[in-house]
């Protein structure tokens, strides 16, 4: 039996998700509490002082970029994030299918002790007069590591600062069980 002892001197948060969900916007909209209307393929890696974020942690932001990035880095930044926050777009049903398909099996290879918190992010809800977060639920009951669900909007603002602030609190107040068992010797 091993403690889950959350690391509490920092956070990183690491977004992922299929080309054109809105990942570098929501990075620099929180950033710049605007919506970009061009975007790099990648945001830098953004640091946030402790200070200035809810839980008073300093929060590291990294973007992830299919045209910039091998399969080895990504999974090298899985393998190094405190949170993985996995983002589709509401409007598109193939990134709502490669949750499961490939971004959660992904994430487990990674952790296969399913100790690195997941939030599932629907982006661009200013397209669409529907919710996606019933589908939702049934991957929460798939895997234990999500820890949440949010559906927001890059472009008009909406719980975009929510969702940062939930990717943090999932690390710092994880809900899952504190205890994880592991093989015995
Ligand atoms: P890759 O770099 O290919 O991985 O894409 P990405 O996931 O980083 O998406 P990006 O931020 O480049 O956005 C893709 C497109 O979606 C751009 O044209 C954005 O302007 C648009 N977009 C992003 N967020 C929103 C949103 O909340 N609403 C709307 N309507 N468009 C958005």
């Amino acid at each position: 039996m091993v403690a889950k002892f959350p690391n509490k001197r920092n956070v990183r948060i690491l977004l992922v998700g299929d080309r054109n969900v809105g990942k570098t916007s929501l990075i620099l909209s929180l950033v710049s509490e605007e919506f970009p209307e061009s975007v790099p393929a990648k945001a830098e890696e953004i640091t946030i002082p402790a200070d200035v974020t809810p839980e008073q942690v300093p929060t590291n932001i990294v973007d992830y970029s299919a045209v910039e990035q091998s399969d080895e880095q990504l999974n090298e930044q899985i393998k190094k994030a405190s949170v993985v926050c996995v983002v589709y777009a509401v409007d598109n049903d193939d990134s709502f299918e490669r949750i499961s398909s490939y971004w959660m099996p992904l994430i487990r290879q990674n952790h296969p002790d399913c100790t690195c918190p997941v939030v599932l992010v629907g982006n661009k809800i200013d397209l669409v007069d529907y919710s996606t977060i019933d589908g939702v639920y049934s991957i929460m009951e798939d895997y234990s590591e999500v820890e949440t669900c949010i559906e927001c909007s890059a472009k008009t603002l909406k719980n975009i600062s929510e969702m940062f602030y939930y990717a943090q609190k999932s690390v710092l107040h994880p809900t899952g069980p504190l205890y994880s068992v592991e093989k015995a010797d």
